[in-house]
């Protein structure tokens, strides 16, 4: 039975079973930390502006001066020569002559999670030998965004590619007009499938799924997030998922098209800049312009008020913001966040805080960005506004980010729609020369495991080492610069063989790679 409160399900926080699924979520479902708060009327207004919490190493930050050394081997391409994309995935074994019948998924969550979901509903198809049909995107309670597949991603490249792997139909097939979410909503039906577990196996789809589809002609699946499993998977459907996920998947003209206007001119800011624009034909003049020129950052950052008060810990906002978000806890969370037993200096050491976005800028400064870097703001509403992001910004003055760079009309198409705009982000993501993920969950997952994928410059910032550099008071700025130097050397992209049970579009090798 497909109830009415299933749309709801990721509100998994407010029910009765929340407290067990604070802890287990986690492991499951990255996207815990979804906002949901914004759904919720705003409980307080909170502001006193934070002020920074770490002002000595600030001061030393803001004049800082990289040795041209440093910069250079900063921005160094990754060098992970021996492994690449298997080229081409040759197809899987052939189409069979006649399909079982259709497959259909209802997928809940953001982008990025329905992202991981089509790449498995493929996969399933293929296992079934059953017709796809296009996935179905469920509106999510927070982001509201009722863009469908079609209008994310490029439909015809999709169908194309996987042609001679499995077959995919736009639409339901007239037969089966009735198969639609609303029936599913309403009723037990037949030809729901519901209860899916967590990373089933190819086998629980043949044994549970097949004789549906071959009773009645079709299956919907739903819900379907993280319902195949990663290991023991025969090759061919691993490689299969990988093609969907770095081949198929390719998002739709005009949001290509917006963001390479946006690489573009993270690029080459002179040829746009009015103010500049004699210079950018003029000879660069010294080796440590010419170190970024051309190169930029893009940072991810997730530091929104639900995430902020999930971890429990103190954010440097005074009373006003700790009450603020003990209140908010108590009243998602009923109180039962585990973290709160804990104290902010406990959590700080075990990495388990946000990192802030002065601390994040702290952290790249001390990595070896100057501040003629030009970075690129990937990024949901921050918690604290403009104010929380002041710092990162006086140690960054030539962030960006798509408000910045595009006028109104050519975000016109994205407005407002949160799956596109983050497609946008995507996009520009894997287009940069380094990418900067501040906060766990999917779109840093998805972003790291395509990354990884292209051989490109990932840095993963160390939350545990971090948190305890970040509560000795009494480290200087070149201990401070030191420690982190030497505590991201082995955190920069290269490359991580899938353990069991992770995910395969997180970390591609060795399923999707090929030892050259
Ligand atoms: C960058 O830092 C240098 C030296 O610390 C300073 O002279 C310069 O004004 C700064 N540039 C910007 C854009 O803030
Ligand atoms: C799917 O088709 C392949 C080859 O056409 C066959 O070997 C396999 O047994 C079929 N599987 C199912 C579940 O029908
Ligand atoms: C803080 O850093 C200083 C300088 O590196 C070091 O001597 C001291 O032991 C550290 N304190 C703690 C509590 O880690």
């Amino acid at each position: 039975m497909r109830q009415q409160s299933h749309y709801h399900s990721h509100n998994y926080r407010g029910g009765a079973m929340a407290a067990a699924l604070v802890l287990l979520l986690p492991f499951l479902l990255p996207n815990l930390f979804t906002p949901f708060s914004h759904a919720l009327p705003s409980i307080l207004s909170e502001w006193n502006a934070p002020k920074p919490r770490h002002s000595s190493l600030l001061k030393s930050a803001l004049q800082r001066q990289i040795s041209d050394e440093r910069q250079a081997d900063l921005w160094m391409p990754l060098n992970n020569e021996q492994w690449k994309p298997c080229f081409r995935f040759q197809s899987t074994s052939p189409l069979p002559e006649k399909s079982q019948g259709y497959i259909q998924v209802f997928l809940d969550g953001g982008l990025n999670q329905q992202r991981m979901g089509i790449c498995d509903a493929v996969a399933v198809a293929k296992i079934l030998n059953a017709t796809l049909i296009i996935p179905h995107l469920e509106v999510n309670p927070v982001w509201k965004d009722s863009s469908t597949f079609m209008e994310i991603f490029d439909v015809d490249h999709f169908i194309n590619v996987l042609k001679d792997d499995i077959s995919i139909v736009k639409e339901l097939p007239d037969e089966y007009f009735w198969s639609t979410r609303e029936y599913y909503a309403t009723a037990i039906r037949a030809t729901r499938v519901k209860t899916a577990p967590v990373h089933a196996s190819a086998n629980w789809y043949s044994e549970n799924v097949l004789p549906i589809i071959q009773s009645y002609g079709i299956a919907a699946i739903a819900p379907f997030s993280h319902r195949l499993a990663f290991d023991n998977m025969p090759e061919e459907i691993q490689r299969l998922r990988c093609k969907v996920n770095f081949q198929a998947l390719a998002f739709v003209p005009h949001v290509r098209a917006l963001g390479d206007a946006l690489v573009s001119r993270l690029r080459y800011p002179r040829l746009t800049s009015e103010v500049d624009s004699t210079n950018y034909l003029g000879e660069v003049s010294d080796s440590k312009d010419k170190q970024g020129t051309g190169k930029f950052v893009v940072l991810h950052l997730r530091f929104d008020k639900d995430m902020a008060a999930h971890s429990a810990c103190d954010f440097g906002g005074g009373k006003a913001e700790n009450l603020a978000l003990a209140k908010y806890r108590q009243v998602i969370w009923q109180g039962r966040v585990l973290n709160s037993q804990f104290t902010d200096e406990e959590l700080r050491s075990q990495g388990r805080c946000p990192l802030t976005p002065e601390e994040i800028g702290l952290l790249l400064a001390a990595l070896g960005f100057d501040n003629s870097t030009r970075l690129y703001l990937a990024s949901h509403k921050v918690y604290g506004g403009e104010a929380r992001i002041s710092t990162l910004r006086s140690l960054f003055p030539l962030m960006e980010d798509k408000k910045s760079l595009a006028s109104s009309e050519e975000r016109a198409q994205i407005k407002g729609k949160a799956s596109l705009l983050a497609a946008v982000d995507y996009y520009v993501s894997m287009h940069s020369d380094i990418f900067v993920s501040a906060s766990p969950g999917n779109m840093h997952n998805a972003v790291v495991g395509h990354r990884t994928y292209g051989n490109k410059k990932t840095i993963r910032p160390s939350m545990a080492l971090l948190g305890q550099l970040f509560l000795n008071k009494s480290l200087t700025w070149p201990e401070f610069q030191e420690a982190v130097v030497e505590g991201h050397k082995s955190r920069q992209g290269q490359l991580r063989f899938r353990k069991s049970r992770q995910s395969i579009y997180t970390y591609p090798a060795p399923d999707c790679m090929c030892n050259a």
